[in-house]
């Protein structure tokens, strides 16, 4: 049976000014993934995508891309770029990613469907072909999407990602730890991204400012990253937090939960991905028992699930 998997991500640093051209850091997340098997299927069924809940059909004759169905779509791109008629067969998605929670789920599901129908075929997508391809059905979710999601997914490595620029990876020389968050609810990427974009319309000197401010934020990031000074990460999240608020994609909740953090001894909190809704990050210092106290504390506070995970740990 063939198997492809791809991770979560988390981003660090830059959201919203990456969609206007700064810098962004992303990483990984293994902790979470989406894994796509392949078995066959009866002659002339064609593709069937089975996903716990819903049933997602291709039709054997169908090889139009149509923007209807993330999935469908996935594998329509796929066939078309392979130039092959449907093949009988049967994917089952499996994920652990929450979905529209800023954790990458759209991206990871797509990019484990390419993987494992390209490699069913027996010809695997390389990852600047793979990436494009998913960087195309980003758009459904994302609107205009940087393409952020995709790259950090489809390379696993963490990335320092300028919009239309290669791919540059770093190096974390000294793992640090996160506690990861999230609340009860979401805001579509497109929605926010959209109120960003209607605000810099609005006031362009002063929004294009706070831009090249959280732009600076992430080039400091990715010094402190690579130079092991992770201490130094602490307050640039929570700068880059206050930004994020003024560019108003946080809300009450999330500026509250990185304040309770703060107050229960982290060194830096802020929203990650999109905003008003969905997750955080929260730098917590070395020491393993003063983690429980913050993850308790946030809990109290009105996170739904927080768990912690190591960046730059090898796997
Ligand atoms: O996919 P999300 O919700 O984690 O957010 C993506 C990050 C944004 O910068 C807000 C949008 C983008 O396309 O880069």
């Amino acid at each position: 049976m063939i198997r492809a998997s791809a991770p979560g991500k988390l981003i660090l640093f830059g959201e919203h000014a990456v969609v206007h051209g700064q810098p962004a850091i992303a990483v990984p997340l293994h902790a979470i993934s989406a894994t796509i098997e392949v078995e066959a299927a009866p002659a002339g069924t064609g593709i069937t995508i089975a996903l716990p809940d819903v049933q997602a059909m291709l039709s054997a004759g169908n090889n139009e891309a149509q923007a209807d169905n993330a999935l469908t779509y996935t594998a329509q791109l796929v066939l078309q770029k392979l130039a092959v008629n449907p093949p009988d067969l049967r994917l089952m998605l499996h994920s652990t990613i929450p979905m529209g929670a800023g954790f990458g789920s759209g991206a990871a599901v797509s990019t484990a469907l390419a993987r494992a129908l390209s490699s069913a075929l027996g010809q695997p997508l390389d990852n600047p072909t793979l990436n494009e391809l998913v960087y195309e059905v980003e758009k459904i979710h994302h609107g205009t999407p940087s393409g952020i999601d995709n790259t950090v997914i489809v390379y696993e490595q963490p990335v320092f990602f300028i919009r239309g620029q290669a791919i540059t990876t770093f190096r974390i020389t000294k793992p640090f730890h996160l506690l990861v968050g999230r609340v009860d609810y979401a805001t579509p990427t497109h929605v926010t991204v959209g109120d960003v974009r209607k605000l810099h319309e609005q006031q362009p000197q002063s929004v294009g400012q706070i831009f090249a401010t959280i732009g600076e934020i992430a080039r400091q990031a990715r010094r402190a990253i690579e130079t092991g000074e992770i201490a130094t990460l602490g307050p640039l999240m929570n700068e880059n937090q206050a930004l994020l608020r003024e560019l108003t994609v946080s809300d009450t909740l999330l500026d509250n939960l990185c304040e309770v953090a703060m107050q229960a001894g982290a060194w830096g909190a802020k929203l990650s991905g999109g905003g008003r809704g969905g997750n955080f990050i929260v730098l917590v210092p070395e020491m393993t028992a003063l983690w429980q106290p913050i993850q308790h504390a946030l809990l109290q506070a009105g996170a739904v699930e927080v768990f912690f995970t190591t960046i730059g740990e090898t796997h």
